[in-house]
């Protein structure tokens, strides 16, 4: 079953039904001010840091869910709703929201009044727009009330719902000329407000919640708009809200338009406040931005804007192959969803309430992977900021906040796999904009001036990090956690309540990681590599041995027999091997290690991948480990806490389903890597709706296992790194174009019943147009660039000034 469609053509989602299985959202915003939205208008804004910049409140998990958005109700003489359902959930008669790249559009009807809310950020401003078009279908003359409303929230996310005693006694606004202003705190440390503005005249106003709702009511039936009047509330303390009161009349078959800016905006401290000693708010700079997004002229213009951007940036990298879910991937949602988890790495979603964490380490670096092409100078300075959280021991914070930059101390350091993330980040920047130089910067250490060092060194330091924490295998010991980061081999918790994240009883001298074996083997490889280019040969051998001495390591005491061990434990007993009761093989070490290149030639590799293909796969992905945990283990940790088959207890942990898709192109089998593709792919679950439950237009970070009580139901959709390696498997490894340190590499590994395929792509700054045509069933590949045969199957640009490379591919 769907509940929508794809309109490719318009880059957008189609929700046909308001009652999805869950609220299915999308994002405002590229840059600063950003909001997410559900296809009820649920949601919230904030400005840069989810936590602590929240512009508008939300209630996670509330009952019934999603409540608290960006409403709009349409009243008539006898009838009120919402035209985009939620709150009110009154029957429309029609309706239908697009979901498209930064903006969301909603439109509905009910007895003859249709109505269409567009909503979107404006490139390169802090305020958000509604476009709101009312067009009477009856037949006669029709007035009509319209209320407008949204919550404040009291900026920091967490103590807005948390600390009642003082909160309920700080909200202030102010109402001039029509527009609402949010300045709680403003008097004190705060130089920022939130307005809320109309382009129509007002027939009244409230800021006051429960003067708007009405003492128990909700957001389903607020007393003002059922009477049709405003109280003109001003709030003092409690709850601020803006709602604003417009009465139009539509002649029969009339359309009018009403624009709302919500917007976020700061004050020089010199500036703050006019009268210069007065408790008012300066709207000096403020006014001129909301008069002219007021216009329907500029608001028009800046949707346009808004698209081209969006044209732009997809157009870098087209693709055109024989499947349609693979092309509407990777020419629009997968792209858009990068930019998504680029913006936001785990911070908010309807899965992440935007309190919890801020930016991680490695979720973000792991974001760059597929998304340097996109915007290279944007990666650069992500680079960047997270080097300068990384620590002057190699160790990097888990995590840092998006406003201050600085790294998180309530997380810390020690998940042992961090740093060598940064590796292949910059890496993977290098191979794609060829900006060598960034290797250069002087990047401070856990932001502390006097302490930078080139970028060059960070990325030694992290190599050194794990070579000084090798345990008794020589395998890397493994911290807090590696990648899984509830496999938390020295923590032992027994008491209820104690994070897995933050809690160690062991002195973590002994458990051992193979997949950061393997993770390493990868980075050395990159350091390899980068010394070489820089001709430092000191450093090269050095990364070499000690990348040869893992190499060792793995297959000594990370082989199992039939597929690689996960760890080692802190009695030094094997996690993850055919010796185990349970949990006897896992996904990680297969997809590492081998996209280490351990194994290739020597067939291990393979028996590696068809132990996964026996044992993890099934038709809704491959699992992350099998059997599944059926107790708690307090020598596994969170692990073991989840029900069998959900989460990293045995789901389809999508992220690492890639890494065994790039692995199968690595020993050359295109149909087994595509089919793992195909069988996460989000456009082609959509027909499994029902089951899926998520949004079909992006990737979840998991989807439940074979021992699951519902297998093949997705959860926390959005924010997952899955976004970013899909597409690296996919366009780097299945359709083979792979940007390397001196070129264009062009490799595909496609199934065999494909014909070819086509790719235009931007490749520092030239255009490639790509044709590649399959003659033979194998994967060797034969080129010509401008019509001459070249040798091997790197393309380097052209330093002749040459732009436009035609290539040809022929695969047999
Ligand atoms: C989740 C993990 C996540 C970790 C850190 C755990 O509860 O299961 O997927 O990485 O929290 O936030
Ligand atoms: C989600 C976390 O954000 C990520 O850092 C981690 O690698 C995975 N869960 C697996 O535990």
């Amino acid at each position: 079953m769907q509940f929508g469609y794809f309109d490719d053509e318009q880059r957008e989602y189609v929700i046909t039904q308001p009652d999805t299985p869950l609220p299915w959202i999308n994002y405002l915003g590229n840059e600063a001010y950003f909001g997410i939205i559900s296809n009820t208008a649920g949601g919230y804004s904030f400005y840069k840091d989810a936590r602590l910049r929240r512009i508008t409140r939300y209630r996670y998990n509330n009952v019934p869910l999603d409540v608290g958005g960006r409403y709009i109700y349409i009243r008539d003489e006898t009838d009120f709703w919402s035209p985009s359902w939620q709150p009110t959930r009154k029957d429309v008669d029609e309706y239908e929201c697009r979901h498209g790249l930064g903006y969301t559009i909603i439109k509905s009807k009910r007895n003859g009044i249709e109505s269409q809310t567009k909503y979107f950020v404006p490139l390169g401003q802090n305020l958000e727009v509604w476009e709101l078009s009312i067009t009477n279908r009856r037949e006669r003359k029709t007035d009509l009330s319209i209320f407008s409303a949204v919550e404040f929230c009291l900026w920091d996310a967490f103590d807005d719902s948390n600390n009642y005693q003082r909160n309920y006694s700080i909200g202030e606004v102010e109402v001039e000329n029509d527009v609402i202003y949010h300045k709680s705190e403003f008097r004190e440390r705060r130089n920022h407000f939130a307005y809320f503005a109309c382009s129509q005249p007002l027939a009244g106003f409230d800021t006051q919640r429960e003067e708007f709702l009405g003492s128990y009511r909700g957001w389903d039936n607020p007393i003002c708009v059922q009477q049709g009047v405003s109280k003109n509330s001003k709030a003092i303390g409690w709850q601020p809200i803006g709602s604003h009161h417009v009465k139009i009349n539509l002649e029969a078959g009339e359309t009018k338009k009403i624009i709302f800016l919500l917007g976020y905006q700061e004050n020089s401290q010199a500036e703050k406040f006019n009268p210069p000693n007065s408790q008012t708010i300066n709207k000096k700079y403020v006014l001129p931005i909301i008069q002219e997004y007021l216009k329907e002229e500029t608001v028009n213009k800046a949707f346009d804007a808004l698209k081209n951007y969006w044209e732009t940036l997809l157009s870098k990298f087209i693709i055109d192959t024989p499947d349609i879910h693979t092309n509407r991937m990777v020419n629009i949602w997968n792209a858009y969803q990068m930019m998504v988890t680029f913006n936001f790495s785990r911070s908010a979603s309807y899965f992440e309430s935007g309190i919890g964490r801020g930016m991680g380490f490695r979720d973000s670096t792991q974001d760059l992977l597929g998304f340097s092409h996109l915007i290279p100078d944007r990666a650069r300075e992500r680079i960047l900021d997270l080097a300068a959280t990384q620590l002057p021991s190699g160790g990097a914070y888990h995590q840092y906040q998006p406003l201050t930059k600085l790294g998180n101390n309530d997380i810390g350091s020690d998940f042992n796999d961090d740093p060598l993330w940064l590796v292949l980040a910059v890496a993977a920047y290098i191979k794609e904009s060829g900006d060598w130089k960034i290797l250069d910067e002087m990047v401070p250490f856990d932001n502390q001036p006097g302490s930078e060092e080139i970028l060059y060194e960070h990325l030694k330091r992290s190599i050194q990090y794990t070579l000084d924490r090798l345990g008794s295998h020589s395998l890397p010991l493994i911290g807090r956690a590696d990648w899984n980061d509830c496999l938390n081999l020295n923590c032992f918790s027994d008491t209820p309540g104690q994070s897995f994240q933050t809690t160690t009883n062991k002195e973590g001298k002994v458990a051992e990681s193979v997949f950061i074996a393997g993770l390493f083997v990868i980075a050395a490889q990159e350091m390899e590599a980068i010394a070489s280019h820089a001709g430092n040969e000191n450093d090269r051998s050095r990364f070499y041995n000690s990348r040869v001495n893992m190499e060792n390591a793995i297959m000594s005491h990370g082989w199992d027999g039939k597929w690689f061990k996960r760890a080692y434990d802190n009695e030094g007993e094997a996690i993850g091997s055919s010796q185990c009761q349970e949990g006897k093989i896992f996904i990680e070490p297969q997809g590492i290690c081998i996209m280490a290149g351990i194994g290739i030639s020597n067939g291990v590799a393979e028996d590696a991948l068809n132990s996964v293909k026996e044992r993890l796969a099934f038709e809704h992905g491959i699992v992350l480990l099998d059997p599944a945990y059926k107790n708690y283990y307090l020598n596994l940790g969170e692990i073991s806490s989840y029900p069998p088959g959900y989460k990293e207890n045995g789901s389809v942990f999508c992220h690492t389903n890639p890494w065994i898709m790039i692995a199968e192109t690595m020993i050359g089998r295109g149909d087994e890597a595509f089919d793992y593709y195909h069988r996460i792919n989000p456009s082609v679950r959509e027909r499994i709706s029902e089951l899926h439950r998520c949004e079909p237009y992006v990737y979840s970070q998991m989807i439940a296992g074979k021992e699951a009580l519902k297998p093949g139901e997705a959860k926390n959709s959005w924010l997952t790194g899955t976004a970013s390696w899909n597409y690296v498997a996919i366009t780097q490894y299945i359709l083979g174009i792979r940007p390397t340190y001196d070129g264009l590499q062009i490799l595909p590994v496609i199934p065999k019943n494909w014909k070819g395929f086509s790719v235009t792509r931007e490749y520092r700054g030239c255009e490639f147009t790509i044709n590649v045509e399959r003659i033979g069933l194998g994967n060797s590949t034969s080129l010509e660039v401008n019509g001459k045969k070249i040798q091997g199957t790197i393309v380097s640009t052209p330093d002749n000034g040459e732009k436009k490379l035609d290539v040809h591919v022929v695969i047999q």
